[in-house]
């Protein structure tokens, strides 16, 4: 039996919140396919079913484990992969949840925490930096299966008193990224630096981002346990950085001397994403702790740490 299962626990975001939950005392098990994800992102001791969100299994996971409360962070989050293969997308992030919903009401889960997205469920924003209430204007199939959950999480609220909190993150990035999520560039970049090979900045490098630091991610996921009502988060800074600054100043933190380098841009890509946190600021007592300079410091230990250990191998 476990408090909470995470699906997606062994990916980036999912294996920093699952520390963060054992230290806070709560008993945690993991749901994961390892497709992204990797083992040797939890701790040895951690109840690992390896298992796709979509199987039958799912119900016997929960039949196991019981939990309270279900973090679900597995999906499908690659943008360019979801173009490319809607189906795909659909199937792991649409069939998924409800296979998992399904499993939820069962089992008389009480919560489900949902990582949404708040950079390609807007789309092209229409104002700066965006709130909760602005409109939902998908234009991957990434976004609309993100934002076709949150309309399933909803129903399952009214229709079966199964409560929710949705959280639209920004760009996530710190220690245990890899280079497909929303702010795979900093994983990108500092691979490259590190290995001394050219980072290549996309188009003109004007376009930009709201990054947020993980472990204040977590922070914001782990108040939505104890958060009362039912709600949708935008979890970002507020702050946009383009991604030449962003190439600026881990240059700076990882000591190279590269010139910036310009490839062809990236047709379709989001020129500017930045999003609001008032709300999670006025109802969790959330706001981002960690400033950009800050977190990226960190986050090039670990991937330093990372490239001295492949070496040494
Ligand atoms: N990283 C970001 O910048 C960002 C931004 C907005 C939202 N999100 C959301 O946060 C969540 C976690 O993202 P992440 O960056 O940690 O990515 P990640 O790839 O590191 O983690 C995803 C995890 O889900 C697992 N998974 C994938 N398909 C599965 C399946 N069918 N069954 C079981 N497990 C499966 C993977 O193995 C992996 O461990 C995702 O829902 C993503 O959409 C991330």
């Amino acid at each position: 039996m476990a408090d909470i299962i995470v699906t997606g626990g062994a990916g980036f975001i999912g294996s920093n919140l699952v520390d963060k939950l054992l230290d806070e005392g709560y008993s945690v098990a993991v749901m994961d396919d390892l497709s992204t994800g990797n083992k040797a992102n939890l701790p040895e001791s951690i109840r690992l079913h390896r298992v796709d969100i979509r199987s039958a299994v799912v119900r016997r996971v929960f039949s196991i484990e019981k939990p309270k409360y279900l973090f679900h962070l597995a999906a499908q989050l690659n943008v360019r992969k979801s173009v490319a293969d809607p189906v795909f997308d659909c199937d792991v992030n649409v069939m998924g949840i409800i296979n998992l919903l399904e499993a939820a009401r069962e089992y008389d889960v009480e919560k489900v925490i949902f990582t949404s997205t708040g950079g390609a469920i807007y789309g092209e924003q229409e104002y700066f930096p965006a709130d909760e209430k602005h409109p939902t204007n998908p234009e991957s199939p990434y976004g609309i299966t993100k934002l076709t959950s949150e309309k399933y999480l909803q129903f399952y609220y009214r229709t079966h008193g199964l409560k929710y909190n949705i959280f639209r993150l920004a760009n996530i990035y710190g220690p245990r990224q890899s280079t497909v999520g929303e702010a795979g560039v900093v994983a990108a970049f500092y691979d490259r630096l590190i290995a001394g090979d050219d980072a290549i900045i996309n188009g003109e490098g004007n376009q930009t981002r709201d990054f947020v630091y993980v472990g204040d991610v977590v922070d914001a996921l782990i108040k939505g346990l104890k958060y009362p009502d039912c709600d949708i988060f935008n979890i970002g800074t507020a702050t946009e950085t383009t991604v030449v600054e962003l190439f600026r100043i881990m240059r700076d933190i990882s000591g190279s001397d590269q010139e910036e380098k310009f490839g062809p841009g990236k047709p379709g890509e989001q020129i500017r994403s930045v999003i609001t946190y008032d709300k999670a600021k006025e109802k969790l007592g959330w706001e981002p702790r960690v400033d950009i300079k800050t977190g990226l410091e960190k986050t090039y230990e670990y991937f330093k740490r990372k490239h001295e250990i492949a070496a040494s191998v």
